[in-house]
């Protein structure tokens, strides 16, 4: 189909043979990678996000130093916000922060859908990136959430419970399911124009699905991915990954996605089962393994393949990368996929 010569993740969302699983790291452009790191001493975080020549640059990184068979553009989910009039800051050490929160209705009223042009800096990466990869791997667009956007726009900051964002939903219901349709409207109209600019594949976290019960995934969460989904899904392959919602699995394997992001709470042999050969699986490492010795990283990526299975699956970690990973790490992972079809 494409002018991409290595298409494996392509073939894999689409249900193709492949004749070794494709692998890519979520969060692959990061602080684990030396080079990443002397932009980020040389430049603020949105200004490497904000300037197409240094979010190519970062992109590239683990395609030529660790070998991965995907591209994700460098970008984070928070331009949402942004692009719908918050404010956010990215302050080293401390993640990132909003100073102005959502409150009422008259905070939800304010925030703009029609803002995509604001990210026009994203399109720009994803077209320079398209180019300099030159058809070596796909090029993968990414959003946040509904759900997970919304967490960070009521609470302002990470935290471990999202309490005062299930507070908001618990107190407001109407008003959060008015956030939760403003979010999706602009975030559809984003991955749309992602895939226009050279995104091959997009992706979406939902980081903290897991915060919610599946009762209330399935009220506050999962209507909106499906919307994504059958949007844009006609546009290009979508990968949802709602993490921490092993319960979800069979639901979203009947969706538009082509793709499911599997975390580690769930085995393998689970997974496959919940979701059968409906989609394509792809997880489910747990970061934190990387941290083991090579030789041990090799044993856990046998298993995990042997658990999904070779086909419908592409081999990623249960969440991003952390910044204490050793490359070699890394690379031994990606390294251990690539052999195991060999074998
Ligand atoms: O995957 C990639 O390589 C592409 C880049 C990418 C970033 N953020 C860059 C980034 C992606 C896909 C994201 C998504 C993102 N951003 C998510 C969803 C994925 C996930 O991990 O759950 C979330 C929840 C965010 C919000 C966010 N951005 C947080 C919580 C933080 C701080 C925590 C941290 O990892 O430091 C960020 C900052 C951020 N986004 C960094 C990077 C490389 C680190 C800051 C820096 O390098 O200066």
């Amino acid at each position: 189909m494409s002018d991409i010569k290595n298409d494996l993740v392509l073939r894999a969302l689409k249900g193709e043979t492949t004749e070794r699983v494709p692998v890519w790291m979520m969060r692959q452009a990061g602080r684990y990678l030396p080079d990443y790191m002397k932009l980020k001493a040389k430049y603020d975080f949105f200004t490497r996000v904000q300037t197409p020549e240094l979010a190519t640059q970062i992109t590239l990184q683990p395609i030529e130093q660790v070998g991965v068979d995907a591209a994700i553009i460098f970008s984070d989910i928070l331009v949402i916000p942004q692009a719908m009039g918050l404010e956010v800051l990215m302050e080293e050490g401390k993640g990132p922060s909003l100073p102005e929160v959502i409150k009422n209705a008259k905070d939800v009223d304010a925030l703009r859908t029609d803002g995509v042009e604001k990210l026009r800096y994203v399109c720009d990466a994803l077209t320079l990136t398209k180019r300099e990869l030159n058809g070596r791997v796909p090029l993968i667009g990414f959003a946040g959430a509904p759900w997970t956007i919304l967490c960070y726009m009521v609470e302002g900051k990470g935290s471990k419970t999202w309490d005062k964002a299930k507070q908001f939903a618990y107190t407001e219901p109407v008003l959060t399911h008015r956030l939760l349709q403003k979010i999706t409207d602009i975030t559809i109209r984003y991955l749309e124009a992602q895939v226009i600019a050279g995104a091959d594949i997009v992706q979406v976290f939902d980081s903290w699905a897991g915060s919610l019960s599946p009762e209330d995934f399935k009220t506050y969460a999962q209507p909106y991915l499906l919307q994504i989904a059958d949007a844009v899904a006609p546009h290009g392959p979508v990968i949802l990954f709602p993490k921490g919602t092993w319960h979800a699995i069979e639901d979203l394997s009947k969706s538009s996605a082509s793709g499911i992001g599997i975390d580690w709470t769930i085995t393998p042999q689970q997974a496959r089962a919940f979701a059968g050969d409906r989609v394509t699986l792809q997880g489910n490492f747990d970061p934190s393994k990387l941290l083991a010795p090579i030789p041990q990283i090799k044993k856990w990526v046998k298993e995990m393949i042997d658990g999904f299975g070779t086909q419908r699956y592409i081999a990623n970690l249960g969440h991003g990368i952390t910044p204490n990973v050793p490359v070699d790490h890394a690379k031994a992972f990606v390294d251990a996929v690539k052999e195991y079809s060999c074998e």
